[in-house]
């Protein structure tokens, strides 16, 4: 079983569907006379956008990026892009599509590249958000949760995991090896 690795089961398939339905419907009434394009930042989006575009109820186009932060010393705001956008964003209404928000930084650089690059709006939304970590208060947040590791629904660790269908807290002693 891979859910062995889990201290607890943190957010359930049917906690994170009703979810999925709320944003899905309140993002359908904001949307109504916009263009909206949703970015998911690769990996960790693709359970949720797939999941959340379902319940987005408008002709939205989708589109993808992956970044990687530089973790670690003084370079955590340094972002590199290592696939871009296939379209130019100008005069759109961008959607960014995240699966945890944690310190920040990932969003706050994407956001202010995306509005050099012409966007008419900005927002972001995510599945989670660890909010003692950052203040940056996304429009779309699905659940605020504390500061603890998690997986699943998209989320790894070390690559692994992103295939279970709930979110779960990662047992202490696998990340404090
Ligand atoms: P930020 O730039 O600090 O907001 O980092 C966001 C990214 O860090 C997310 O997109 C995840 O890839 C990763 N991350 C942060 N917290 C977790 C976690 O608890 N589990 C898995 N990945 C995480
Ligand atoms: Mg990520």
């Amino acid at each position: 079983m891979i859910n062995n690795i889990l201290e607890e089961i943190l957010i359930s398939e049917t906690e994170i569907d009703n979810a999925n339905k709320r944003l899905g419907q309140t993002i359908t009434d904001d949307y109504k006379d916009k263009d909206l394009v949703l970015i998911g930042l690769l990996k960790g989006c693709i359970p949720f956008l797939s999941d959340l575009a379902k319940y987005i109820d408008l002709p939205l186009e989708m589109q993808y990026m992956i970044v990687s932060s530089y973790h670690g010393g003084t370079t955590s705001s340094e972002l590199h892009i290592k696939y871009d956008l296939e379209i130019p964003i100008a005069n759109r209404d961008i959607l960014i599509v995240e699966d945890i928000v944690d310190t920040g930084q990932t969003i706050k650089t994407i956001t202010r590249m995306l509005k050099e690059r012409g966007a008419r709006s900005i927002e972001v939304v995510s599945l989670l958000n660890k909010t003692v970590n950052n203040d940056l208060n996304p429009k779309y947040v699905g659940f605020n949760i504390p500061n603890k590791f998690v997986v699943g629904y998209g989320l790894d660790f070390q690559e692994k995991y992103r295939n279970l269908p709930y979110i779960g807290v990662l047992k202490k002693e696998f990340y404090d090896k």
